[in-house]
């Protein structure tokens, strides 16, 4: 994902994605060089996109979004696909971990469809609400 990337769903990141962060922390993020940012494109439109940041042997996974009405067509599943692949064939990353709110089942199932693990619980992580923290271990 490119700054021009975000710049062309800057208007409607709110409104077709999801309620995350703003552009500006957005844009800071693709600026960093401990992250990196996949887009899922469909003729040129970005319907989707997620991101990791690696701090030395792990990875953690920070967003993953598929645009409103592209839902429950396997984005989110080639998102996550990507990305774990991306750790793996970086050779140096062992691990990756994410926090998903308790109420969002349907992330969850997505993060569970590729094997992540219940490994604990931040209280009152998102207004009130818990974060369970999922974790994938790569076997070398
Ligand atoms: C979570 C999210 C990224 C999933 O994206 P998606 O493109 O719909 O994902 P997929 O179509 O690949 O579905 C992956 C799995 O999620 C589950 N799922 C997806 N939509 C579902 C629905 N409407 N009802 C029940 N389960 C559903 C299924 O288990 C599915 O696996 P399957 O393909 O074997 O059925 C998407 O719902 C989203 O953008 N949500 C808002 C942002 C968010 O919550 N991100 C996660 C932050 S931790």
């Amino acid at each position: 994902m490119t700054v021009s990337d975000l710049d062309s769903i800057k208007d409607i990141l709110y409104t077709d994605f999801d309620d995350f962060w703003s552009y500006n922390i957005f844009k800071s993020e693709l600026e960093n060089e401990n992250s990196k940012y996949i887009v899922a494109k469909l003729n040129n439109e970005i319907i989707g996109f997620g991101g990791i940041w690696q701090v030395i042997d792990e990875a953690h996974i920070t967003n993953i979004v598929t645009k409103k009405n592209f839902r429950n067509l396997g984005i989110g599943s080639l998102l996550l696909e990507n990305l774990i692949n991306i750790c793996k064939n970086s050779n140096k990353i062992n691990s990756i971990t994410l926090e998903v709110n308790e109420d969002n089942v349907i992330a969850q199932k997505l993060y569970e469809k590729f094997d992540f693990k219940v490994i604990g619980k931040r209280k009152n992580y998102y207004n009130g609400k818990a974060a369970i923290i999922m974790t994938l271990y790569f076997n070398y």
